[in-house]
Order: C-alpha cells, then sequence, then structure tokens
C-alpha cells in the first residue's frame, strides 16, 4: 500500500493487544489536573510581561483571542478523543483520519508542542532558581545557571529539574498525577492571591491607550515585531497543555466521560484565571515598567510593597512549574511511545515495564532529550518553536474533526462539538493567522528546517517500517 492511502482503522484503540496497552488508572479529576498542570506555567508567569511589551494594555486582546481559539480547539479536541481513546493525540488522529504522511508530520510538530515546550519551561524554572540562588547568596558561578547559548556554559537547574521529572514519570502515572494535584493548587493559590491584591490596585486609566503598536502585527524599525497580533502568537504558549490530557486516553478509567471533562474543564478553568490576572496586572501596574522583568507578577506585587507575598507567588512559580514539565514530558513520551507502536519509530522502544505498566524507556529518552536542550538554548527562541508546532498540531485536529463529519456522518460520538463548522473553520483560520502574521520569521524558518528533517527520516526508516505497510507487504 503507498504510503499516502495508508490509514489506521478508527477502531483500532480497541484492537491494540492488553500487553500493548498502558493501564487505566485515572479518572476525570486527575485529567483536569493533568491539563491545570500543563496550561498555567511560563507563560502566565513570564510571557504576560513580554507579551505586554509587544502590544501594550492590548495584550488582553492577545488573551482573549488566543483563548477563543484554544478553546475551539479545546471542543475539536474532545470530540476526537473521545472517538478516538489511544495514546498520541493529535498524531493518532490524524493517522486515522487523514493516513500515515501527515501523521508523522504531525507527530513531528508535537515533538516541538511538548519536548521543545518542556525545554523551555525548564529553563524558565532554571532562572527562578537563580534568582533565588543569587538573593540567598549561595557561591554558585554562573556560568553554571545559563545555557552556552545565553552566556553562560551549561543550565545546571534546568538539566536537574529535567531528571527529577523523567523519575517521577518512570515511577508511575499515578504517583505523577498525585504528586501534580498537589502542585496544581499551589499555583492556582498564588495567582489568586495576586489578582487579590493587584486588583486592590486597579486603575482603569492605565488601559489608555489599548494599542499603543496597534493590533497587526508589524515588524517596527528595531527589528521587533509587534501588535495585538505578534503578541498572540507569544502568549499562545500560555493556554496549550489542555491537549496533553487527550493524550492520556488509553489511560483513562472510562474515557467518554473523563475525557470531555478533563479538557474542556481545565481549558476553561485557565482562560478565565489568565484574564484575571493579565487585567490586574495592567491595571495595577504600568506595562512599561513590568513588561522588562522576568517575573512580572512578582515585580508588581513588591511594587505595591507587598514583599512578601511577592516572595510567596515567586516560590510557588519555583514549586509548581515542574508540573507543567510533567505533563509535557508525559505527553511526549506517549507520542513517541504510539509512534514506535505504529512502527514508525523503532519497535523496542515502546516496551512497557512489566510491574510499572509505563514504557520507561521511551520516558527516559525523552527526558535525556528535554534535558540536553534545556542545557544550551535559551527561553524566547524556544517557546515560538514550540507555539509554531503546537499551532499546526491544532490544525491537524480541527481538520480530521471535520473531515470525520463528512466522512462518518453517523458514527458514535461521546462528545459532539457545538457548531462544528464554524468551531472547527475558526481554530484552522486563527492557527494559520497566528503561524503566517504572527510568529517573527526566523521561528517560521526554523519549523520548516525541522520538518524538512522530520520528512527525511520518515522516508529513511518509517515509510517501509511502519506496521501498515510491514502488514501490507505479507
Ligand atoms: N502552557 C504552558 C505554560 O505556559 C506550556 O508554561
Amino acid at each position: 500500500m503507498a504510503f499516502w492511502n495508508r490509514r489506521k482503522s478508527i477502531d483500532a484503540a480497541a484492537e491494540i493487544q492488553p500487553e500493548q496497552r498502558l493501564k487505566a488508572t485515572l479518572s476525570w479529576p486527575h485529567l483536569v489536573a493533568l491539563g491545570v498542570g500543563a496550561i498555567v506555567g511560563t507563560g502566565i508567569y513570564t510571557l504576560t510581561g513580554i507579551g505586554a511589551g509587544l502590544a501594550g494594555p492590548g495584550v488582553i486582546l492577545s488573551f482573549v483571542l488566543c483563548g477563543l481559539i484554544c478553546a475551539c480547539a479545546a471542543f475539536c479536541y474532545a470530540e476526537m478523543a473521545t472517538m478516538i481513546p489511544a495514546a498520541g493525540s493529535a498524531y493518532t488522529y490524524t493517522y486515522s483520519v487523514l493516513g500515515e504522511l501527515l501523521a508523522w508530520i504531525v507527530g513531528w510538530s508535537l515533538i516541538l508542542e511538548y519536548m521543545v515546550a518542556a525545554s523551555a519551561v525548564a529553563v524558565g524554572w532554571s532562572s527562578h532558581v537563580a534568582e533565588f540562588i543569587h538573593a540567598a547568596g549561595w557561591p554558585v558561578p554562573d556560568q553554571l545557571l545559563h545555557g552556552w547559548m545565553s552566556g553562560g556554559l551549561i543550565d545546571l537547574p534546568a538539566i536537574i529539574i529535567s531528571g527529577v521529572v523523567t523519575l517521577l514519570l518512570v515511577i508511575g502515572t499515578r504517583e505523577s498525577a498525585t504528586v501534580n494535584l498537589i502542585l496544581v493548587g499551589v499555583k492556582l493559590a498564588a495567582l489568586v492571591l495576586f489578582v487579590v491584591l493587584a486588583g486592590q490596585a486597579f486603575d482603569s486609566s492605565r488601559f489608555t491607550p489599548l494599542m499603543p503598536y496597534g493590533f497587526m502585527a508589524h515588524v517596527d524599525a528595531d527589528g521587533v515585531k509587534r501588535g495585538v497580533l505578534a503578541a498572540a502568537a507569544l502568549v499562545f504558549f500560555a493556554f496549550y497543555g489542555f491537549d496533553a490530557v487527550s493524550t492520556a486516553a488509553e489511560e483513562t478509567k472510562n474515557p467518554n466521560r473523563d475525557l470531555k471533562r478533563g479538557i474542556i474543564g481545565s481549558m476553561v478553568l485557565c482562560t478565565g484565571i489568565y484574564i484575571a490576572v493579565a487585567a490586574s496586572a495592567l491595571g495595577a501596574s504600568s506595562y512599561l515598567d513590568f513588561s522588562k522583568s522576568g517575573a512580572p507578577l512578582v515585580y508588581i506585587l513588591e511594587n505595591l510593597h507587598h514583599g512578601f507575598e511577592a516572595q510567596l507567588v515567586a516560590g510557588a512559580a519555583i514549586v509548581a512549574l515542574p508540573t507543567v514539565i510533567l505533563v509535557l514530558m508525559y505527553g511526549q513520551s506517549r507520542i513517541f511511545f504510539a509512534m514506535a507502536r505504529d512502527g514508525l519509530l523503532p519497535q523496542g522502544m515502546s516496551t512497557i515495564h512489566k510491574t510499572r505498566g509505563t514504557p520507561v524507556l521511551m520516558t527516559v529518552a525523552t527526558g535525556i532529550v528535554v534535558a540536553a536542550v534545556a542545557a544550551v538554548v535559551p527561553l524566547a527562541k524556544i517557546a515560538l518553536l514550540a507555539n509554531a508546532g503546537t499551532l499546526w498540531a491544532f490544525v491537524a485536529v480541527a481538520a480530521c474533526m471535520l473531515v470525520m463529519r463528512l466522512r462518518e456522518p453517523n458514527r458514535t460520538r461521546a462528545f459532539r462539538s457545538p457548531l462544528a463548522w464554524i468551531v472547527g473553520p475558526f481554530c484552522i483560520v486563527g492557527c494559520l493567522y497566528l503561524f503566517l502574521n504572527g510568529l517573527p520569521q526566523f521561528t517560521q524558518e526554523w519549523f520548516l528546517l525541522w520538518n524538512a528533517a522530520g520528512l527525511l527520516m520518515y522516508f529513511l526508516y518509517g515509510a517501509s517500517q511502519s506496521r501498515l505497510a510491514q502488514q501490507a507487504a505479507r
């Protein structure tokens, strides 16, 4: 069978052999926590400031726009995840709906969304730790706190946190999810504290002018792309993670009920919190000031003379950002797992540990790459590249949902997206628009290079080794 015709059966999830299945241990509160654990992180804690620098108070519109696009994507994900409750997320849906080659491209893009984003969050975490080390006066050389592309030698804290998270994932999903649940509570409490304190200093005059850099993305004389849409292409980073819930489909006890609650619940909760945090920040302080800070929420509280509470928020970021790395790495190892099980990556890597029920080898391999990237590459560049991959994954999932509506309108859907023919196209157009107009040119170029490398790998290995290719050859 030619590779462009290879499609997995939609019912393949039910056909996976028991010894190749992941253990079903999760229910919907775990999934909402998994989603919130992945969503609330470096985006709201740090990129809010940089985004405000690109759009002024209009960054609130960037948040609203990203919230709308991601809400549409969440509906598409929920419909597809309940129809195909197997590990692999957008990759698996694309394989069943659009075929092997596009599935490979989506899987390859998801590496950016999960693994590269996990590296970005590890670097963000490390800079908070570096602040603490400096404040405490510990004699740790700066060279060991920043990667060589950021003016140091190696980012040691980022390597350490990647290792710790890998260990948690190897120990087992349930344990990791319980730890995640506690830490999610910590970071949400810190954001609520911020909203309450900053809200007391709210001054609506700080919202005028609303869009000092305009709405459309444009490159200014200093070479920086600004405008509400440029900021949206950056703060988009803050929103994804809800889709990581769908990567846990196979480990979910009652996928039909739990997946839709997990995906949509975590998405709606986080969008509400973000808009509250961004509005409080913009109302309490001039964006011209806090946009220069690497820890804008902490900076604003300090300026409002809430020094102790500022340290609490900083501490919460240090304690809780690892949950984001955890969920992203969890999602990545499951996507690799699904790709290996399909024969597109070496099959030996999908082996599940006998007693733990987790893909140990794949998890450790993911951890090593996350640590290696985090050790040397700076945060901003990684975050934008991660966004590029995610935007394409969202396009693919929305396309899958629409194609399935046409191809199999009568198939049972435990969750049906409302207004599918508005939601799906809005998600596709929104994501493509952010990719083409919002992202800087260097990110687009890196994304194309990344996919060229991916295609080369597919034709050298996956095209001939895939399970479907092998079945057809027999
Ligand atoms: N949404 C995640 C974050 O903001 C990736 O850290």
